[in-house]
Parts: C-alpha cells; sequence; structure tokens
C-alpha cells in the first residue's frame, strides 16, 4: 500500500466511451459544446472521439468536423482513440495531444472489438506508436478486459501482465487498466493494476472502470490506495462499448469528484460547473443524469 496522492488527474472520457454506443445520433455541435463545458469546469484531459470505422461505430463517424470544432483552451490535453495506421493518419490531420491505441487482456473481446488477435493488435500498434512519437504525439495504452470479459469470463492478472508487457514493448507510454463491464471488485482490480505495475511505474498507470455492478467507486479507492493517481470517467456516467452487450457507462466524473474532494484530494475541477456539463447531455439526451452525486445535487438547487 502506497501513500494516497493528494492530488488526482481525471481523464473525462465522456464524449468518447460516453457517446460512442448512443443510439440516437449526437450532432457534432453538441458533441463539441460538451467539450467546451467539460474543459470550462476544469478537466484538463478530454478524450474526444475516434478514428474507428464508421461502419462499427457510426456515432463516431464525425470525429474531423468535432475536433476541429472544439475552441482549445491552452493546458488541456485532447486525446483520440487510432486502433491502427489508417486511423493514426486521419487523427493527424487534427493534431490530438495524445493517441490511445486499445487492445484487450482476453483474446475473444480482441476479436469482437477490434477484428484482430492480441499479437496481431500489437503488430498493429507498433507503427502508429512509432509514428506518433515522431510526430511528438504521446500515446495511452487501453487494456481492455482487465479483469472480466463478457465472453470469456474472469480474466486473470497474468493476462493483464502479458498485455502490459507488449504495450510497454512497442513503446506505448502510459496504460489504462479497464474493467470494461464493471464486475471488478477491489482485490481483484488491485491485482490487476498490480500486473500493470509489473512494466509501468505508478505515474503511468490509470483506472478505467465501468459501474456495471456499482463497484467502480470502491475500486476506484483500492487503487487511490495503491498510490494510483490517474482515472478515466464520463460525465454523468455516460456511456458503454459497442462491442461489450451490457456494458454500462463509466464511473460518472461527479461521482468520482465528490469522493475525491471529500478526501481531500484535489482535482482541479469545479463541482457545480460539472454538474452543469452533465445536466447539459443528459437534457440532449433526453434522460436523466447518471450521476447519483449530480441528482442529488441538482434536487438541492
Ligand atoms: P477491420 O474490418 O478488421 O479493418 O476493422 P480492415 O483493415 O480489414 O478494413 C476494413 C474496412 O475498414 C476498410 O474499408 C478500411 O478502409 C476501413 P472498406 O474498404 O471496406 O470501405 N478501416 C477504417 N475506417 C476508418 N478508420 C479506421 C479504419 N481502419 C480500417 N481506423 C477496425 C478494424 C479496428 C478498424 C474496426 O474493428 C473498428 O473500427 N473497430 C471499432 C472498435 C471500437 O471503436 N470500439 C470501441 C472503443 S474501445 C472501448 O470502448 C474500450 C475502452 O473504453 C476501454 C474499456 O472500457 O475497455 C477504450
Ligand atoms: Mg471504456
Amino acid at each position: 500500500m502506497n501513500d494516497i496522492s493528494s492530488q488526482v488527474r481525471l481523464i473525462d472520457v465522456g464524449p468518447r466511451d460516453g457517446l460512442q454506443n448512443e443510439k440516437q445520433p449526437v450532432p457534432a455541435a453538441v458533441k463539441i459544446e460538451l467539450v467546451q463545458r467539460l474543459q470550462a469546469a476544469g478537466l484538463r484531459e478530454i478524450e474526444v472521439t475516434s478514428y474507428v470505422s464508421p461502419k462499427w461505430v457510426p456515432q463516431m463517424a464525425d470525429k474531423h468536423e468535432v475536433m476541429r470544432g472544439i475552441r482549445r483552451q491552452a493546458g488541456v490535453r485532447y486525446s483520440v482513440l487510432t486502433p491502427n495506421l489508417k486511423g493514426f493518419e486521419a487523427a493527424l490531420l487534427d493534431q490530438p495531444h495524445e493517441i490511445v491505441v486499445f487492445g484487450a487482456a482476453s483474446e475473444a473481446f480482441s476479436q469482437k472489438n477490434i477484428n484482430c488477435s492480441i499479437a496481431q493488435s500489437i503488430e498493429r500498434f507498433a507503427p502508429v506508436v512509432e509514428a506518433a512519437k515522431a510526430a511528438g504525439i504521446a500515446v495511452r495504452g487501453a487494456m481492455s478486459c482487465a479483469v472480466g470479459c463478457p465472453y470469456e469470463g474472469e480474466i486473470a492478472p497474468e493476462r493483464v501482465d502479458y498485455l502490459a508487457g507488449l504495450m510497454k514493448g512497442i513503446g506505448v507510454q502510459r496504460v489504462d487498466v479497464a474493467d470494461t463491464i464493471g464486475v471488478g471488485t477491489p482485490k481483484r482490480v488491485q491485482a490487476a493494476i498490480e500486473a500493470a505495475l509489473k512494466h509501468f511505474p505508478i505515474d503511468h498507470v490509470s483506472g478505467h472502470f465501468h459501474d456495471t455492478y456499482g463497484q467502480a467507486l470502491s475500486n476506484t479507492l483500492a487503487a487511490l490506495h495503491m498510490g494510483v493517481w490517474n482515472f478515466q470517467s464520463s460525465v454523468a456516467g455516460l456511456g458503454g462499448c459497442p462491442y461489450a452487450r451490457g456494458a454500462n457507462g463509466n464511473v460518472a466524473t461527479e461521482d468520482l469528484v465528490y469522493l475525491l474532494h471529500g478526501m481531500g484530494i484535489e482535482t482541479g475541477i469545479d463541482l457545480a460547473a460539472l454538474v452543469d456539463a452533465g445536466q447539459f447531455i443528459s437534457a440532449h439526451l433526453g434522460r436523466p443524469s447518471g450521476s447519483r452525486v449530480a441528482r442529488a445535487l441538482l434536487s438541492r438547487r
């Protein structure tokens, strides 16, 4: 157990992970406004979109429009998903600060999500990582199904160890330990993080917890106790992966911020402004926020 960090850095993945699975088309202008509200609320990292096949994920087809429409704020890092060189070349036109290659600890999920094996995915990612670094763009690696897989069930930490090692080997700079379907509980999540820490330092390992089973805050606390201080979350708890049936949204950024501030941990985020950002997108989608903190605070306004 390490000391809990006095500061936490959050990446809001709402515009990407949050909206990618949305059935109704969300106009680019709404996505742009969401990104702008998030940065105004103090988010310093925002995962904006994905350069993936529009046949696979139609909701992200407006990637260029969204990336080009954002009024960028100094000090904010904009990241995007790039599964292969084709995606990277398209992303390069929009100058993200960081790209994300996304692999899986489970073979079946790798096949369903990106249509190739884990080994093939690493072969595809290697030139992407090289090209990104040559262009001065940072590289993150997402490791899906780090504790459980919708097709294979429980995933052993050794699989995360294996994938993290492969990612390190091709030059990925930091990794996300992702509980894609939110089945993890604290000890299992800690074991997955431990496996990632065999290859990456604590500053370069983040937690990405979906909240399907309501365990994401507990898992965050468990990760905090290991010294992890980077996390991903979605405003209003938006989201789910199109290739993980039943996967709910990420833990809500509002809920995470409430937890962190309550523990005296700084995030640089203005919770009231964040709640407003969540209200903006929830109103557009025509449903209540998935954040319990947002609902509680709104009921008191
Ligand atoms: P594929 O079909 O194997 O690719 O898809 P291909 O190379 O055989 O090409 C087939 C067609 O796709 C061709 O077009 C290519 O040009 C096109 P056609 O000639 O048939 O018209 N293509 C592309 N188009 C746009 N952008 C590209 C691209 N690459 C090929 N980059 C591919 C492989 C990876 C592209 C596909 O499987 C795909 O797009 N998958 C989407 C996966 C995805 O976005 N999943 C959700 C994000 S991951 C996630 O949510 C998990 C995460 O949150 C962590 C967690 O919670 O676990 C990160
Ligand atoms: Mg995710």
